[in-house]
C-alpha cells in the first residue's frame, strides 16, 4: 500500500468515511490533510454507526496514528468532544497527533460565518456554518492562530487581543453585532489547550520518517473535488483543497510520496448546500435516491440534492487528481430501478462538449446528455466478488470506467464494513 489519498471525487459524502476505514485497516498513520468539521464521515461497523467531523476516520483502526495535518482547521471544542464521544464508545484517540501549524476556528469565525451567510440572501453558499471559510480567510491574510500559538498562554494572548480588536472593529461597526472578549475566548481556549497539549506535534517529520522507512500512509480527503477552492464549482466551493494537490500542501510530504490516489464516487450523485449542478432530479427517481440512500446531511441534517451519475464532472475528477482508481459507492441503491442513466456529455449552446466548464455561467447553461442502461432490479447487497454482480451491473461500471478512462477497483454495495467488493 505504501502512499494512498482517498479524496472525494463529487461534491462530498460519497462514502470516504467508510473507505477510509476499509484502508486504514493496514494502515500505520491516516491523515486529515485539510478542511475541518465540515465534515461528516460515517463508518458502520456492526450495529455501531460512528459519526467523525474532525478525528481522522482511521481511527477505528486501533493500530493506526490519527493526524491532522496543517492544512486541517481545528475547532478545539469539537475535537475535544470528538475525542470524548470515541472514549465513551471504546474507541481510544490517544495516538492522535495535530499538527502544530493547523489554524484553529475561533468563536468569531463560526459567528462570520453565519454573519456572511445571512447577508448573502438568496445567493448563500449554503455552508455549514462550522467557521471553516472565515477561519481559512484569516490564514490567508496571515491574521490566524494555530495550534502552536495554544503551547504558549501570554504569546496567545497577545495575539488574540490584537485580533479581536481587528475583528470587534469590524463587527459592531460593520454588522452591529456585540463585541467578543478577547479574555473570555483566551481563558476557554488554554483551558482546552492544557488537554490538547501531548497532542500537538510537528507531524511533517513524523511524516516524512513514516515515508521514508516505507510505512503505510493514508491520507483522507474531506470534501470532494467539485468543492475544491482552486477547482471546484466556485463560489459554491469550501475554502480548502480536497484534490490530491492539497494533500503535499495540507501535511508537508512532496508530492513524489505518493503512490496511489482513489477517487469516491458514488454510482450517482448528490450536492448539498447551494450551486449549480447540471443531472440534479427533481422527480420520483431522485425521491428513491434520497430514500434509499438516505441522503442526509451527517453534519447539518439536510436533505442533499440527488441527482443521476455525471461522467463529465468524474473525468474531471479524475484528470484534477491523477487518479489511479476508483471505488465506486452504493450500487445497491441502484437496484431500485427499471432503468438507469448517466451523462456522458453535456449540450451548450447547440454543441456537445465533455469536458467540466469551469465557469458557472456556462455550466449554468449546459443540458446533460443521458445514456440510459437496463437495471438490473436485484439485490447486489450480498456481493463479495465481480461475478457475483448481474450483467447489467457490470456493464453499466465498464461504461463508466470507459468513460473516464480509469479503473473502478472497489465497489461497495452496502454501508457496513464488509459490504464491497475488489476486482
Ligand atoms: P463521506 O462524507 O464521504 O464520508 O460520506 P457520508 O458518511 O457523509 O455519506 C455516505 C453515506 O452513505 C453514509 O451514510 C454511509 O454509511 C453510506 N454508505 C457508504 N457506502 C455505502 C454503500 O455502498 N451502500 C449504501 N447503501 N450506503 C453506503
Ligand atoms: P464531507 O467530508 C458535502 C459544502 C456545504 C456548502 C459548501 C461550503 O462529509 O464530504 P463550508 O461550511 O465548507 O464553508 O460550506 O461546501 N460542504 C459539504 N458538502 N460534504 C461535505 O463534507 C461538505 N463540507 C462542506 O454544504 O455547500
Ligand atoms: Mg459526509
Amino acid at each position: 500500500m505504501t502512499a494512498t489519498v482517498v479524496l472525494g471525487a463529487q461534491w462530498g459524502d460519497e462514502g470516504k468515511g467508510r473507505v477510509t476505514d476499509y484502508f486504514a485497516e493496514s494502515a500505520e498513520f491516516v491523515v486529515r490533510y485539510q478542511g475541518g468539521n465540515n465534515a461528516g464521515h460515517t463508518i458502520i461497523i456492526g450495529e455501531e454507526k460512528f459519526a467523525l467531523s474532525l478525528v481522522p476516520s482511521g481511527v477505528m483502526n486501533q493500530n493506526a496514528v490519527p493526524i491532522i495535518g496543517c492544512g486541517a482547521v481545528v475547532d478545539p471544542a469539537v475535537l475535544l468532544d470528538e475525542m470524548e464521544m470515541l472514549r465513551s464508545r471504546g474507541v481510544d484517540p490517544s495516538k492522535l497527533l495535530i499538527d502544530s501549524a493547523a489554524h484553529l476556528i475561533m468563536p468569531y469565525h463560526r459567528a462570520l460565518d453565519e454573519v456572511l451567510e445571512a447577508r448573502r440572501g438568496d445567493a448563500n453558499l449554503g455552508t455549514t456554518k462550522k467557521g471553516i471559510g472565515p477561519a481559512y480567510q484569516d490564514k490567508f491574510e496571515r491574521a490566524g492562530l494555530r495550534m502552536q500559538d495554544l503551547l504558549d498562554p501570554g504569546h496567545f494572548r497577545a495575539l488574540l487581543k490584537n485580533r479581536v480588536a481587528e475583528k470587534n472593529h469590524v463587527f459592531t461597526s460593520a454588522y452591529g453585532l456585540e463585541p467578543f472578549d478577547a479574555e473570555v475566548i483566551a481563558d476557554h481556549y488554554l483551558e482546552m489547550a492544557e488537554t490538547l497539549r501531548p497532542y500537538i506535534a510537528d507531524t511533517t517529520i513524523v511524516l516524512h520518517n513514516a515515508s521514508k522507512a516505507g510505512q503505510n500512509i493514508l491520507f483522507e480527503g474531506a470534501q470532494g473535488t467539485l468543492l475544491d477552492i482552486n477547482h471546484g464549482t466556485y463560489p459554491f466551493v469550501t475554502s480548502s483543497s480536497p484534490t490530491a494537490g492539497g494533500v503535499t500542501t495540507g501535511t508537508g510530504l512532496g508530492p513524489k510520496a505518493i503512490d496511489e490516489i482513489v477517487g469516491v464516487s458514488k454510482a450517482y450523485i448528490t450536492r448539498v448546500g447551494s450551486g449549480i449542478f447540471p443531472t440534479e432530479l427533481f422527480d420520483e427517481d431522485g425521491v428513491t435516491m434520497v430514500n434509499l440512500g438516505h441522503e442526509y446531511g451527517v453534519v447539518t441534517g439536510r436533505r442533499r440534492r440527488p441527482g443521476w451519475l455525471d461522467l463529465v464532472s468524474l473525468r474531471y475528477a479524475a484528470r484534477i487528481n491523477s487518479l489511479t482508481g476508483i471505488f465506486l459507492t452504493k450500487l445497491d441503491i441502484l437496484s431500485a430501478f427499471n432503468e438507469i442513466k448517466l451523462a456522458n456529455g453535456y449540450m451548450l449552446d447547440g454543441e456537445v462538449i465533455t469536458e467540466f466548464p469551469r465557469d458557472q455561467r456556462e455550466l449554468a447553461r449546459v443540458s446533460p446528455i443521458y445514456e440510459t442502461f437496463p437495471g438490473w432490479k436485484s439485490d447486489v447487497t450480498g456481493a463479495r466478488h465481480w461475478d457475483d454482480l448481474p450483467s447489467e451491473a457490470q456493464s453499466y461500471i465498464k461504461y463508466i470506467e470507459k468513460a473516464i478512462d480509469t479503473p473502478i477497483r472497489w465497489i461497495s454495495v452496502g454501508p457496513e464494513r464488509q459490504q464491497l467488493l475488489e476486482r
